[in-house]
């Protein structure tokens, strides 16, 4: 910490402020999950549902938050740390700003989902795991991916050659091998929806 920094908070709008105008609560849906379970389609589809019930999202993804913020860390364990270092204080100011962030990134480790849950707060950062076994995702291969990490095009790719940890106590858990994308999207909206909702006056 440089201790010539002088933050000033408190003469600020607060977060209270922010959520009053916006009328929700704001919060950060973290959706973990292996390469093409699902999360970046139930996140896009969630973003537009809770903005046509006059909430104000806003979604973040791997695979675009590493083309510009992030664009210059990799896939090492380090690399990955960082990005989700960066995730974690960009949702905090989102949060400031009463915004509910739904985010999707792999994020394969306990350690750093905690890491991520430290930099939010816990009252804030909602976990959700999105699950589907390993060969549904690589069935799927979506991108690709899965068909050049096993033919060694590419290395440390989470599930193949890369650990991915499943969160042990997640808010909510949405298997995508069972349930089509309506229904998990309604899942999360309706668990969610009572923790976002602003009081009535
Ligand atoms: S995380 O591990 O740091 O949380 P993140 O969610 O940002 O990963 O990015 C994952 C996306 O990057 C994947 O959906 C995939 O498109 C792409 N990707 C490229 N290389 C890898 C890799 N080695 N492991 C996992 N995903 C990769």
């Amino acid at each position: 910490m440089n201790k010539h920094l002088h933050p000033i908070f408190d003469r600020f709008l607060q977060r209270s402020d922010r959520e009053h105008r916006l009328r929700q609560r704001s919060k950060v849906l973290w959706l973990t999950g292996l390469s093409g379970s699902g999360k970046s389609t139930i996140a896009q589809h969630l973003e537009r549902r809770l903005y046509n019930e006059g909430y104000f999202p806003q979604a973040l993804d791997g695979d675009n938050v590493r083309t510009g913020l992030n664009n210059n860390v990799d896939f090492s364990d380090e690399g990955r740390r960082e990005n989700i270092r960066r995730i974690a204080e960009l949702s905090k100011l989102y949060l400031s700003s009463g915004i509910i962030t739904i985010n999707s990134f792999i994020s394969p480790t306990r350690a750093i989902r905690r890491m991520a849950q430290e930099i939010i707060g816990e009252e804030d950062f909602i976990e959700i795991y999105i699950n589907a076994p390993l060969e549904v995702c690589e069935a799927r291969d979506v991108k690709g991916l899965y068909k050049k990490a096993r033919a060694g095009e590419i290395t440390g790719f989470t599930g193949i050659d890369a650990p991915y940890e499943p969160p042990e106590n997640p808010a909510l858990e949405v298997r995508t091998d069972q349930m089509d994308l309506n229904d998990s999207v309604r899942a999360i909206y309706e668990f969610i929806e009572p923790i976002i909702k602003y009081p009535r006056a």
